[in-house]
């Protein structure tokens, strides 16, 4: 493991886009209170790793020595609009009622409820938007709309946030009982639906805008699922066992507001073994592409081993 050479390129990355995101901004005609909402959130310090995820899978598959891609870059843009508005909202006082958010005060906290849920509005269309607009083919442009829809909408990211705000642990001991098969693929399902399935759409988007042939398209998407679902068991693990300060959001949250997460049903333990899996399974899917895929493989594992 090439470990400081992995995090400067994820550097690189998030530098790349959160310049795509501030020029995408300041371009737009928007009130001038309502744009600086919008870079508040938008330009708070995000970790990017779905931005890039799209710019890797991109990378992969294009041919060695290819131009930066135009494309993968709004597309990265794009993912991490939807993907700042589904935190905003996530934070509301109607879902999770979290204060602290990139290690500032959430969006309703700083401004006020109703400008939260309109930036968060703003956010999500926005998205759409640039990249209805700035795509430079037609038809590439439709399968990424078609893709981010897909995992952000009723059937991906809004089913998991759905499932996610009506589930909460019963107040049982956890045991070997056949209920508890029931809490696993429900949580499962609350988890892959609410996180995987955007990580997916990440590859899924670099994988277009690379032209990847279809068994690469298949492949990166099911790394994609298998690497966010990795990632939201170590969020839900960070949230018990690191600080806020880390984090920059609340930790220890999730006990207290009785959430369903993978350490409420499996224990801590379990949940790094069901994270360390998933990232061995994600690796186990790049073989295909030799050691090309050599910065998708730090990724997987990178992600578990994350502190914040
Ligand atoms: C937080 O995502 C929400 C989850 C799906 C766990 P990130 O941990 O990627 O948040 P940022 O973008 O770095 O703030
Ligand atoms: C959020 O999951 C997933 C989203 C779709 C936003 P969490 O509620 O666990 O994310 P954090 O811990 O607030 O970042
Ligand atoms: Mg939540
Ligand atoms: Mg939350
Ligand atoms: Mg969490």
């Amino acid at each position: 493991m090439r470990d400081a050479s992995f995090n400067a390129q994820l550097r690189r990355k998030a530098q790349l886009v959160n310049n795509t995101l501030q020029r995408l901004l300041a371009s737009q005609q928007i009130n001038s209170d309502l744009k600086e909402v919008l870079r508040y959130t938008l330009e708070a310090p995000g970790k990017r790793v779905r931005a890039a995820l799209v710019l890797w899978c991109c990378e992969l598959v294009s041919p060695p020595g290819a131009e930066i891609n135009h494309n993968a870059e709004i597309a990265a843009a794009a993912v991490e609009m939807v993907h700042t508005y589904s935190l905003v909202h996530d934070d509301l006082p109607a879902m999770d009622d979290d204060d602290f958010r990139r290690g500032q005060p959430t969006c309703h906290k700083a401004f006020d409820e109703a400008t939260a849920i309109l930036a968060g509005d703003a956010l999500l269309t926005l998205a759409f938007e640039i990249l209805a607009k700035e795509i430079d083919e037609p038809a590439v442009a439709v399968r990424l709309i078609g893709q981010l829809a897909e995992a952000a909408g009723p059937a991906g990211m809004i089913a998991g946030q759905f499932l996610d705000t009506r589930c909460s642990m019963p107040s049982k001991p956890v045991g070997a009982t056949p209920d508890d098969a029931n809490l696993v693929s429900r949580i499962e399902a609350i988890h892959t639906n609410k996180t995987a399935k955007m990580f997916r759409c990440a590859a899924a988007c670099g994988a277009i805008c690379g032209e990847a042939d279809e068994s690469q398209f298949d492949c990166l998407c099911e790394y994609g699922l298998k690497i966010g679902l990795g990632f939201q068991i170590a969020d839900d693990i960070l949230d018990v066992c690191a600080s806020s300060e880390q984090l920059g959001k609340t930790a220890g949250k999730d006990a207290r507001a009785g959430k369903m997460t993978y350490p409420a049903v499996v224990g801590i333990e379990k949940s790094k073994q069901l994270a360390k899996k998933l990232a061995d399974d994600a690796v186990a899917l790049l073989a295909p592409f030799g050691p090309k895929a050599d910065t998708l493989r730090q990724l997987a594992i990178a992600l578990l081993q994350r502190t914040r």
